[in-house]
């Protein structure tokens, strides 16, 4: 395979990828927001996208059966990055992952007191690392979406989940206590396809990198 395969998902990550991809003259020859293909062949006969769930992107990239591919960091850093180069920030998709409790639950107290928290999350690795470096004793619930229900009928006591405008947390009565990290959507590059294709992903890396330098405030 000769052609370069890049992966990524529906929604905003796309939305805020097109404009880098038109930056490095790739345009899709469908929408993946209205078309039900997964494979979008592209302007350029030797590029095509393919469209896969935000959390397998690492999944399909670290394997080889994309080049490259477009991840947010929580997603990254639930995969651990195994054999992903990952060159750049592209300061899109930008969000915070943070800890959040219904309002009037006094997270700070708990913690002092060295109460053990039941917490829901998609992502458990990050909530892991997180609490265990600060020493809060948790029980972490796996869920797959809607996280911000779970204290509301006593499956948790917190949260750990991504917020943007802060909208889905305050319609639930729920504050954000604690910011874990700041995330943001990343470039990624498989490390062998890097090196057998490097003449062309390199232009594109570089268009890249040009463009969130021109466009970040
Ligand atoms: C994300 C996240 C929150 C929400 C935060 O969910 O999990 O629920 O967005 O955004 P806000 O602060 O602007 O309200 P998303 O809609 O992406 O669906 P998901 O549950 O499938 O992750």
């Amino acid at each position: 395979m000769t052609g370069i395969t890049i992966a990524l998902s529906k929604g905003r990550i796309f939305e805020e990828t097109a404009p880098l991809l038109k930056a490095a003259g790739i345009i899709p020859l469908d929408d993946p927001e209205t078309s039900r293909k997964l494979i979008l062949e592209t302007n350029r006969p030797e590029v095509r996208l393919i469209v896969v769930r935000a959390s397998d992107v690492p999944t399909y990239v670290q394997y080889g059966a994309a080049d490259m591919g477009i991840a947010g960091k929580d997603v990254l850093n639930e995969h651990g990055g195994n054999g992903l180069y990952q060159p750049l920030d592209l300061q899109i998709a930008r969000c915070r992952m943070m800890v959040a409790v219904p309002e009037g639950f006094d997270y700070e107290n708990a913690v002092r007191q060295g109460a053990r928290l039941r917490v829901a999350t998609k992502y458990l690795q990050t909530a892991r690392e997180h609490f265990a470096k600060k020493g809060v004793h948790v029980d972490l619930i796996k869920l797959y979406g809607s996280m911000e229900l779970a204290p509301l009928v006593g499956l948790a006591d917190a949260i750990v989940d991504l917020v943007s405008s802060g909208g889905t947390l305050k319609a639930n009565h729920l504050v954000a206590v604690e910011e874990i990290m700041q995330i943001s959507s990343r470039l990624v590059v498989n490390q062998a396809a890097l090196k057998l294709k490097r003449e062309q992903i390199q232009p594109i890396l570089d268009i890249f990198a040009e463009t969130v330098a021109n466009t970040s405030p």
